[in-house]
């Protein structure tokens, strides 16, 4: 076997808070992330003369070392002492690019899964956090999925009960958003409001979808710019189509809504499609084992 293809899950932030600044420059966060059945395709080949390459079917993605999958071969290579070996890498790009689901994210957690199994190196998934922490602060979490608290950087994970069967409608703007900008806006504000993510969790433990989509809350949303007001309007687009949650993901510009009636969730999508507009529907997964 020189070949895998492993699902690079998107992961949505069923909420997301900010609750300091670190000596290193990156933030506190306190959030509660879950993966979800939308996923890109990566097939990973090994190949004998030690390079790593990567193609995707998005032509404006960046190839090659640029890339965060290319980067999770290298490190991976050299982390196990492996030499003569490289990886093709080839990218079928499905999750929203630049949406806050962490696209890139998994798809680095998921070159770093295969390696592992096609080289027969044996890193547990805590080794594989190890290394996916030096590539972004959400490849830990996209190693394994599931649900996790997340504190640190993102990546102090706590596993948690899978979010309750439900269908999320997924959608994302034409446009994004820049993180660093959305960091710097809430490092400029002195007071605002904060998710009450301990009630989230314990509505998780208990099993409780509407007790989950009640408290779902990003701080990002609150310090939006005006010009990202579609945001708001789709939340409300969302919420007014029966979710019973809605709340961006990460630095957005992607947002869901959480529905406990399938029927009202395929038909939020249908209606909230078009217009640029990238809408899926999917479901929550379990925790990679
Ligand atoms: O770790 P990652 O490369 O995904 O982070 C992208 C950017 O997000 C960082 O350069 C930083 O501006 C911001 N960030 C942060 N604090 C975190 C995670 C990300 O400030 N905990």
């Amino acid at each position: 076997m020189n070949q895998i293809t492993e699902k690079a899950f998107a992961k949505l932030n069923l909420s997301l808070d900010v609750t300091g600044l670190r000596p290193d420059g990156y933030h506190e966060m306190r959030t509660v992330m879950q993966t979800v059945t939308l996923w890109d395709e990566v097939t990973v080949r090994l190949v004998p003369d030690g390079a790593v390459s990567s193609r995707s079917n998005l032509h404006y993605l960046p190839n090659g070392g640029r890339n965060i999958a290319c980067q999770a071969a290298e490190a991976f290579f050299l982390r196990a002492g492996i030499q003569n070996l490289g990886a093709q890498i080839t990218l079928k790009k499905r999750v929203p690019v630049c949406a806050g689901m962490g696209g890139g994210s998994s798809d680095a957690a998921a070159v770093l899964r295969a390696l592992n199994r096609l080289t027969g190196t044996g890193f547990s998934a805590a080794e594989l956090e190890e290394l996916g922490r030096g590539l972004g602060s959400d490849v830990p979490f996209c190693i394994s999925g599931g649900a996790s608290l997340g504190l640190g950087r993102g990546d102090a994970l706590t596993p948690l009960p899978r979010l309750p069967a439900c269908s999320i409608v997924i959608c994302k703007p034409p446009f994004s958003i820049s993180t660093p900008e959305l960091f710097r806006l809430i490092d400029d504000r002195s007071s605002r409001a904060h998710p009450d993510t301990e009630g989230l969790i314990a509505a998780l433990r208990a099993q409780e979808l509407s007790g989950v989509a009640r408290r779902m809350f990003n701080v990002f949303e609150d310090v939006l710019p005006r010009r990202f007001s579609a945001i708001k309007a789709l939340k409300s687009q969302l919420l007014d189509l029966g979710a019973l949650g809605a709340v961006m993901s990460g630095t957005g510009s992607a947002l869901f809504g959480i529905f406990d009636d399938a029927y009202l969730a395929v038909k939020a999508r249908e209606t909230l499609r078009g217009k640029g507009r990238e809408c899926h529907l999917a479901h929550p997964t379990e925790r990679l084992a």
